[in-house]
């Protein structure tokens, strides 16, 4: 990034003349303003984002005469007599045009909160060099961030983006599953007119700003809130818990609801709300927390595990003794005698830490009350939830709130729980005006949740054939203060811990533990991808104690389609795990034998490792009904109108729910007006988790367009093999050679204002799991393999993966671009959470600090899609959201024991660790 050298601005004016996208502008503003600020609220430029107002993210990357700058870190004084481009102007050169429309070929957009900053960044490199080396882009990107992608499309893009071939693929009607159809929301992601929470502000809109405990615990009591209030002028009101009309306790799993908007006299976590300020945003901006009248007494915190469980510890939430959330087990057969008899067993101990989210959008939104109903605007994954927990803070029948989802700039997992929302529906319906709040940075990381820390021990036995016999699994998560996703969390371990494999005798028993920490939620895999780190490389463990080959090992274990589960479920179908791994063989022997030759060979400190992991994950909520409800609408104009309340937060379940809805119905995607999300307007599709909208909502979607087609069909009284033209203002039949037309400006309109509406719910069927755990907890799973190609710094503990090869069981690739996406950023989020990824509460609440993965840290990543289809999923589809970032840090775990020989029992593998376990390990070999 380039440095702007400071200017003398008028500080006496305030006025600042400067040119952006082509256009002078002359701002009135304090010269030492973020340009950043400048750009988004004087002049309604926001395709510029804001992740850290920190210069950690480079998601606010502009041009300042052709230099790329984080406009967070540019004061608008140093612009002056500058030119500035921006997202919205890189379409008036024929370099960003074409960078613009390679992202969407390539795919290179998901949530697209970093798409503006990747975009700016890469126009600079490409404006000196239209044919940079791949190096070169990944210097020119280095200081941007991504969360979602991975890098790769992007990477890919760039290199390709001023070549001609950029066409986008309109599939004919019938055609569009499995195709490469460019997302449908992508445009709005390239040219900076996407609308993420902080985006859009209501005139006049208050500011909503929270007073956070400081502490890990801490009793408090307010000063004079009246007077504070009456000497601040701009100020227009304080809320506290006494605001709260309704019922002061929220949560995503209502029987565990326990969070409150405020905290009432003691506060449980640094980070929670106890107040929140309301007033002119210049005056809530520039007030310092420190004035507000608060005294705080630091209370003793219970801060892990081991302190929660301590014989007499004090209970966090009285009525949840021992600080136990809550049980999950799963048990088969008898595994103390199958692991007693074992002629084979190995054990083993792996504890993970907090994972933050780090999506790039900061928690926002605005809400505005409307009468007796209130209007919230927010990012967020969970529309409907989000209704019915506001509605029971304000006291309020839910058909009065509306939730209106806005672009979602990553969620993972921790958009579903709520943020600024309780704070807006106070604001504005107590004050009545119109509100808006945007989480800092840090804000965002104190307060939201993060994924479980894990604590698990584990035995494994097989037969000196490799034949697994019993898995004994235990494990604890570290759930914070509130419950938020724990429940889940320990109900979906127990059935996952075996991995994708027969294990006949099992037993696993997980706890969620309350602590005085930041509450942890749902962050993809819902603890998965912890269980897997363990029980992948336990079953490394065995294979080698029976002196056979790690993925063999795998494929002699995997699950067919008649062996039982851990729960007793028989899929009969669509079990793709044995096809997975076996299309990893050829490219693992291969990769053994060159690490191999590589570190016979190796004078250095550098040493090469592969290892593998396998995955399954089951689709949807565990054992619970979580249906989907799509409505759509044939228009007297001869398009259809889908409704789907699936948020699509950078996935593209925008696109794949389409697809499959016009291949059911026989339409073209380009004849369909997409109506998302909005609880006013379209039914409830559930929430965005669980890898449940492909299959789910995209089941819903396949039955609601056959559901129309029959429709028209006998409304025209054609045939069942007819085909149906959807034209301007007309249908067209064409039936045994003959076409016939239907003029729809004359037919009468339905209660939804269409000439024909279906609609259509699909709730995926499970069974209730009982004592033992034993049932049908999901309808499908989605199978995978991962293979990653490392290498070691035996003198730094760095570890550099080369390579990962994924291998996917997606039952159809509805649209195979987007699959890969999914599995290229999950790979990213998997070798950050083995390599580099972990929050310390209360330290590094930054993105200075806590890293994620960059796009120099992001190897090659080949996909190999497996579509064993599923006889629910719709076309055979199987989800693909979570399943692609479990096996990935297992994989990378295990080829540094491969490459080096240690097992780190703490995860992740940083460089301190991974050198004092080599150190460990050569010592014990001295001593050996
Ligand atoms: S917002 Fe400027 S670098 Fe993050
Ligand atoms: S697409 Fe890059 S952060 Fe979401």
């Amino acid at each position: 990034m380039a440095t702007i050298p400071a200017v003398r601005t008028r500080e006496d004016t305030g006025a600042i003349a400067f040119s952006v996208n082509g256009r002078g502008v002359v701002v009135s503003s304090p010269p030492s303003q973020r340009l950043s600020r400048v750009l988004r609220e004087d002049l309604g430029l926001t395709g510029t984002k804001v992740g850290c107002d920190a210069g950690d993210c480079g998601a606010c990357t502009v041009l300042v005469d052709g230099d790329p700058v984080c406009a967070c870190l540019v004061a608008a004084g140093q612009v002056a007599g500058r030119e500035i481009t921006t997202v919205e102007g890189l379409g008036q050169s024929q370099i960003g045009a074409r960078l613009q429309q390679s992202f969407l070929t390539h795919g290179a957009a998901q949530c697209g909160a970093c798409t503006p900053g990747m975009l700016v960044a890469a126009t600079a490199l490409l404006e000196q060099n239209q044919t940079p080396s791949e190096s070169q882009v990944m210097d020119a990107i280095g200081g941007v961030l991504c969360r979602c992608t991975g890098y790769r499309k992007i990477v890919t893009a760039i290199l390709s983006g001023q070549s001609d071939a950029l066409a986008e693929i309109h599939p004919e009607a019938g055609n569009a599953v499995g195709q490469r159809v460019v997302r449908l929301d992508g445009k709005r992601k390239v040219d900076g007119s996407e609308i993420f929470g902080a985006d859009e502000v209501p005139m006049g809109a208050l500011a909503v700003r929270a007073i956070r405990s400081p502490y890990h615990r801490a009793q408090f009591h307010f000063g004079d809130l009246d007077e504070f209030v009456s000497a601040h002028s701009g100020i227009d009101a304080v809320l506290t818990a006494k605001d709260v009309p309704g019922k002061d306790c929220y949560g995503v799993i209502p029987p565990f609801a326990d969070q409150p908007v405020f905290a009432h006299t003691e506060a449980r976590y640094r980070g929670e709300a106890v107040a929140a300020i309301v007033g002119a945003p210049e005056i809530v901006e520039a007030l310092d927390p420190a004035t507000f009248p608060v005294v705080w007494q630091e209370l003793p915190a219970l801060m892990d595990i081991d302190e929660a469980l301590a014989p007499g510890a004090r209970q966090i939430h009285a009525h949840r003794e021992e600080n136990v959330l809550v049980r999950g087990r799963v048990v088969r057969g008898d595994v103390d005698r199958a692991l007693a008899d074992a002629e084979i067993t190995a054990e083993g101990e792996y504890e993970t830490g907090f994972v933050e989210h780090a999506y790039i959008e900061p928690e926002a939104g605005f809400a505005r009350r409307v009468g007796d109903r209130i209007e919230i605007q927010a990012c967020t994954q969970s529309p409907y939830m989000d209704r019915s927990d506001i509605a029971t803070i304000l006291g309020i029948a839910p058909e009065k709130v509306r939730i209106i989802p806005t672009a979602v700039g990553g969620g993972f997992g921790s958009k579903l729980d709520l943020s600024v929302q309780t704070f807006l529906a106070l604001a504005a319906w107590h004050l009545d005006k119109p509100v808006r709040m945007v989480y800092s940075r840090t804000e965002s990381i104190i307060s939201t949740t993060k994924r479980h820390p894990a604590r698990m021990r584990l035995r494994a036995g097989c037969t000196r054939e490799g034949k697994l016999v019993a898995l004994d699994f235990a494990a604890d998560f570290n759930t914070g203060a509130y419950s938020s996703w724990g429940p889940t969390v320990s109900a979906r371990v127990p059935v996952h811990a075996s991995g994708p494999y027969y294990v006949p005798h099992y037993r696993a028993l997980t706890r969620a533990i309350h602590t005085n920490l930041v509450p942890a939620g749902a962050f993809r895999g819902f603890g998965v991808p912890q269980a897997a780190i363990a029980q992948e490389q336990l079953y490394d463990d065995l294979a080698d104690r029976v002196g056979m080959d790690r993925l063999e090992f795998r494929i002699l274990n995997a699950l067919d389609n008649n062996t039982p589960t851990v729960t007793g479920q028989v899929m009969g179908e669509g079990v793709g795990i044995r096809a997975c791994f076996e299309a990893l063989k050829p490219k693992w022997q291969a990769a053994r034998k060159q690490a191999a030759a590589f570190n016979s060979n190796a004078v250095g400190p550098f040493r090469r490792g592969v290892g593998v992991a396998g995955m399954w994950y089951g689709c949807g909520n565990t054992s619970l009904s979580n249906p989907s409800t799509v409505q759509i609408g044939l228009q007297r104009n001869g398009r259809i109108a889908l409704h789907q309340g699936a948020v699509d937060i950078g996935q593209g379940s925008n696109t794949i729910v389409t697809q499959i809805c016009a291949d059911a119905l026989g339409a073209p995607i380009a004849s369909f007006d997409l109506i998302s999300g909005d609880t006013a307007v379209t039914p409830d599709c559930g929430k965005t988790s669980a890898s449940r909208q492909t299959f789910v909502t995209g089941k819903a979607a396949y039955m609601a367009g056959a559901q129309l087609r029959n429709s028209i069909i006998a409304l025209v009284k054609a045939c069942e093999c007819a085909r149906i033209l959807f034209e301007d203002g007309h249908i067209t039949i064409e039936e045994n050679g003959n076409r016939r037309k239907f003029t729809l400006a004359d037919l009468p309109l339905d209660q939804h204002g269409y000439v024909i509406t279906a609609e259509a719910t699909f709730d995926p069927p499970t069974k209730p799991l009982d004592k033992d755990g034993q049932g049908t907890p999901y309808a499908v799973f989605g199978f995978g393999a991962h293979m990653a190609d490392i290498e070691v710094d035996t003198e730094l503990g760095t570890v550099r993966v080369l390579k990962v090869t994924a291998a996917h069981d997606v039952g159809r690739a509805i649209n195979p671009t987007l699959v890969e996406g999914q599995i290229e950023g999950g790979v990213a989020q998997g070798l950050g959470m083995a390599l580099m990824e972990e929050f310390f509460p209360g330290k590094g609440e930054n993105l200075h600090d806590y890293l994620i993965p960059t796009a120099g840290d992001i190897p090659p990543v080949e996909s190999i899609l497996i579509e064993d289809p599923s006889p629910i999923g719709p076309f055979g589809a199987k989800g693909i959201g979570e399943q692609a970032v479990i096996p990935t840090a297992p994989a990378i775990l295990n080829a540094l024991h491969d490459a080096v020989g240690i097992r780190l029992r703490k995860i992740p593998a940083t460089p301190d660790r991974v050198r004092a376990a080599i150190l460990a390990s050569q010592q014990g070999d001295r001593r050996g």
